[in-house]
């Protein structure tokens, strides 16, 4: 326990700026005899986020000496007792206001990526309402009006990517600095945590964990000069937008949801969280919009007509269009073609509305200096 004790020291109390040895703070670390380590400290006084930052600072200090895995953080307090392991650390926040008031506690210290103009992410707190579909079309969309693109797949439960991209099993090597060096899918550079980890593996991820990969994901992998870095983000609000916030300067969200009120209702909260932390909401796609067979001149609104175009105007924030139900859609993700990939989906109706979509975000976003874009969203 000394010798653990030792290299806690560093450890310092974000709530106090002292350190959490001289605050007398510990009290317990100690390994068992399989190796697995349990720090204990006494957390009273400091928030969820110090306690994330005190998680990765503990990792951080002892990962010399103790396997990550093998590092299990317990808090006391008055109150209550928690604990964060790797097999029941799945401490996400839930609710938007944790993750608020993280956001809030972390202006200051966002780093932006060099070399990358603009990064924007596509966020829905709805799962399955087509934001990998659209980040991937999307990006070639841009990448069609002239822009060198990057997608990041920041989706650790359930990264999509591979498969969208046809990369399925690739692994990225590493630059003679050490870097990640990305993927190159239909001329954009890509990553994804599906990259890096078997598809039947568990994913037992810790928040701290889980914001050290993003970081390297993001700051450590060398994208080269990027117009755009598109970040498919999971559904919800849970650590990974949390770290994305806390780390990353990200200059802009673009909204996807389908058009039924359920979806709509738990995608507008994903849009406040990210206003809440003051980050521009580029606009809203609407994903489904409405299903046209071709062997007919009829339109269906399967899942109504309008509801997010409705939305975007009840929270005030601009919609960037409507994408169609379309077969061709679904058939090119699963075979690892995307449909904007695809010169024999001109003609359709998907493309236009991808297209026009692009073209809204480069007239909201351009690819200028920070200070011009943040003109435009006022
Ligand atoms: N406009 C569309 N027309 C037809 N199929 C679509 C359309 N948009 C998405 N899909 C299909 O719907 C399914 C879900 O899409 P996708 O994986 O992009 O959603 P997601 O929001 O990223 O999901 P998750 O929340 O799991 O990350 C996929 O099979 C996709 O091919
Ligand atoms: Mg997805």
């Amino acid at each position: 326990m000394e010798n653990t004790l030792k290299m806690l020291s560093s450890v310092i109390n974000p709530a106090t700026g002292k350190s959490m040895s001289e605050e007398d703070r510990w009290i317990n670390a100690e390994a068992d005899e399989k190796g697995q380590l349990t720090v204990t400290y006494q957390r009273e006084g400091i928030s969820p986020e110090q306690k994330r930052k005190i998680e990765e600072d503990i990792i951080s200090a002892l990962k010399g000496s103790y396997d990550e895995d093998k590092i299990l953080v317990k808090t006391v307090s008055e109150k209550k007792s928690t604990q964060t392991a790797p097999n029941n650390s799945q401490e996400k926040p839930t609710s938007a206001h944790a993750n608020l008031k993280v956001g809030h506690g972390v202006q200051g210290n966002k780093k932006r990526i060099p070399n990358v103009k603009k990064v924007i992410a596509v966020s829905s707190c709805k799962g399955g309402v087509g934001k990998s579909t659209v980040s991937v079309n999307l990006a070639l969309s841009l990448q069609k009006l002239g822009n060198k693109v990057g997608i990041l797949d920041a989706d650790i439960y359930g990264p999509s990517m591979p498969l969208l991209l046809n990369k399925k099993g690739a692994k990225p090597q590493a630059t003679e600095d050490k870097k990640i060096r990305p993927l190159d899918a239909y001329g954009m550079s890509f990553i994804s945590f599906g990259l890096f980890i078997n598809e039947e593996d568990p994913v037992i991820w810790r928040g701290p964990m889980l914001g050290g990969v993003l970081n390297q994901f993001f700051f450590d992998t060398d994208w080269g000069e990027l117009d755009y870095l598109i970040v498919d983000l999971p559904p919800g609000t849970g650590d990974t937008q949390l770290s994305l916030v806390q780390n990353t300067e990200v200059d802009g969200v673009v909204v996807v949801s389908t058009p039924q009120d359920v979806a709509i209702a738990d995608t507008i909260k994903g849009l406040k969280m990210f206003q809440q932390v003051n980050i521009p909401i580029i606009g809203m796609v609407e994903n489904m919009s409405y299903f046209a067979p071709e062997d007919s001149d009829k339109t269906y609104y399967i899942f109504g007509k309008d509801g997010v175009k409705n939305a975007a105007s009840s929270q005030d924030v601009k919609f960037l269009g409507g994408v169609p139900l379309e077969m061709g859609m679904r058939e090119s993700s699963d075979e690892g073609h995307p449909y904007m990939a695809n010169d024999k989906n001109k003609t359709k109706a998907g493309w236009n509305s991808y297209m026009e979509i692009a073209e809204n975000v480069v007239k909201i976003v351009g690819t200028e200096k920070k200070g011009i874009f943040k003109k435009l969203f006022k």
